[in-house]
């Protein structure tokens, strides 16, 4: 599949996403022979660049962060559909040269007037930038040849009322099918994978009930901490952060009917079906809890507590921990709790989703293991060791009958050659195609600020302080509290 000759303007092109994420990732495409003929990149921005300059900041970039080792053909190739665009987001005679520079290149190149708008910038500039492409016909209009997507970056919002305003300075602008929300999860190989092993494999989906789960655990968990971002980060906090978004996603994924197709229409009216169905607790703060990474050893070095980050008030109340527990309001989940967790300084990088079953009811069999599961288990591993384990109990060789668990494993690396595209490799890609099941819609978005808005209000009415918790941890007490109130633990992954 090669999508049409088209031009990508890029808004934050000297931010931290661009410079790791998006430039590189558009470099490792065209290594793929993946982006379409007349390839552009237009970026857009304060610094007084010339495209020349531009072009030797891409090339920094790339050589840096890309996959793809530095190829002097491929770049020349590359950046020959470089330019720049310099000017403030509220600047029209900069949109007057972004409009020259498309029509040049939908002119010279070929580039034939499609043309996407990459918002990597704060949404607070969401509604200038959006003006300006509208007065300056860059956006949808009737008049316009070719297509003319905008892409937008979490976050959606801080809040149910700010993600409807958001989306309705978006969609005044574009059509709500050109708008492409970027959830970097879902371009994640192992993500996608979660809908491959549930519905195109048959022993696993007979299993995927309240009959035979007991509950599922989603831990989303990082080494780092805020690093430079406190400018973003104070005042969000980890389940505004990735609960909200990646990680109900994850739970949509894992426990979402089979769609019809894999449309976006198909997909997405599953995933809000489920979201849908989400019933919160009665009493939120017993389920839930709230963690702040202090200063102290993690992996043999000093890393500095959440207060003494630069650019963090030393009074702030934001949490880099969250866990909570959701249930689910249908036949399939009814009594099957939903435990998510985030935090960031933990004790190791790992997101995972586990299935954990109920115990057998036959105990002929005496359990000699004491892991923290000791009950079957299907563990999606959505990164970094990418794969799937299945925990079982195994006889112990011996004369006793004794049982422990055991553990079955795929991994991608054993299993493919192939290798998975980064993230925003695919997700770009899928921009340029016009393909957008893998862009969550703007109702998905509403629906997952409803299931946490709750949680958001009541930790804030009831001026909730995050705990404490050492870095390197697996985030505080009150976490363990609410699984032991349940009767569970959290695995340790
Ligand atoms: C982003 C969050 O969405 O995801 C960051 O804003 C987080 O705080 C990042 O570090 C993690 O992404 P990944 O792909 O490394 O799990």
């Amino acid at each position: 599949r090669v999508a049409a000759p088209s031009a990508l303007v890029l808004f934050g092109v000297t931010g931290d996403l661009a410079k790791k994420k998006l430039l590189p990732a558009m470099y490792d495409l065209a290594n793929r022979s993946l982006l379409p003929p007349a390839f552009s990149l237009v970026g857009f921005g304060r610094r007084d660049w010339d495209d020349a300059q531009f072009a030797e900041y891409v090339k920094e970039n790339v050589t840096q962060h890309a996959r793809t080792p530095y190829n002097e053909d491929l770049w020349q190739q590359f950046a020959s559909g470089l330019r720049f665009v310099h000017g403030e987001f509220d600047d029209d005679d900069a949109y007057v040269r972004l409009a020259e520079t498309l029509d040049e290149l939908d002119r010279d190149r070929g580039t034939r007037g499609n043309h996407a708008f990459y918002l990597s910038i704060p949404p607070k500039a969401f509604e200038v930038v959006c003006q300006q492409l509208a007065d300056h016909d860059l956006a949808d209009s009737e008049e316009s040849q070719g297509w003319r997507r905008v892409v937008i970056e979490k976050p959606f919002g801080h809040d149910l009322e700010s993600a409807r305003e958001l989306n309705s300075i978006v969609e005044r602008v574009f059509r709500p099918d050109s708008v492409f929300r970027i959830d970097h999860y879902l371009g994640k190989e192992t993500v996608q994978n979660i809908l491959a092993l549930r519905f195109a494999n048959q022993m696993f989906e007979p299993l995927w009930d309240a009959r035979y789960v007991d509950h599922v655990q989603i831990t989303m968990a990082e080494e780092i901490g805020i690093g430079s971002r406190a400018g973003y980060y104070d005042g969000v906090g980890a389940a505004r952060d990735v609960i909200q978004n990646h990680l109900l996603q994850l739970l949509a994924f894992t426990a979402m009917e089979e769609p019809a197709s894999f449309s976006a229409r198909n997909l997405r009216l599953e995933k809000a079906k489920v979201l849908e169905s989400v019933v919160l607790p009665s009493d939120l703060g017993e389920h839930s809890a709230l963690g702040q990474y202090t200063s102290g050893l993690q992996g043999g070095e000093f890393v500095k507590g959440f207060h003494e980050e630069s650019d963090i008030p030393a009074d702030s109340r934001t949490e880099t921990f969250a866990a909570l527990r959701v249930d689910i309001n249908n036949r399939r989940w009814a009594g099957v709790p939903f435990y998510l967790r985030a935090g960031k300084r933990l004790g190791r990088r790992v997101t995972e989703i586990a299935v954990a079953f109920k115990k057998s009811p036959n105990l002929l069999f005496r359990e000699t293991d004491n892991d923290e599961f000791g009950q079957n288990a299907i563990v999606i591993r959505i990164q970094p060791d990418e794969g799937v384990t299945i925990r079982f109990g195994s006889k112990v060789p011996g004369t006793q009958s004794e049982i422990r668990d055991v553990t079955m494993d795929f991994g991608y690396g054993h299993a493919f050659t192939e290798s998975s595209p980064e993230a925003y490799e695919r997700l770009i890609f899928d921009v340029l195609l016009g393909e957008p099941p893998l862009f969550p819609d703007h109702s998905e978005v509403e629906l997952s600020w409803k299931i946490l808005d709750p949680f958001e209000n009541y930790w804030s009415e009831h001026k909730v302080e995050p705990e404490p918790y050492a870095p390197g941890s697996w985030g505080p007490e009150s976490a363990h509290e609410l699984m032991a109130r349940d009767g569970r633990v959290w695995r340790r992954p």
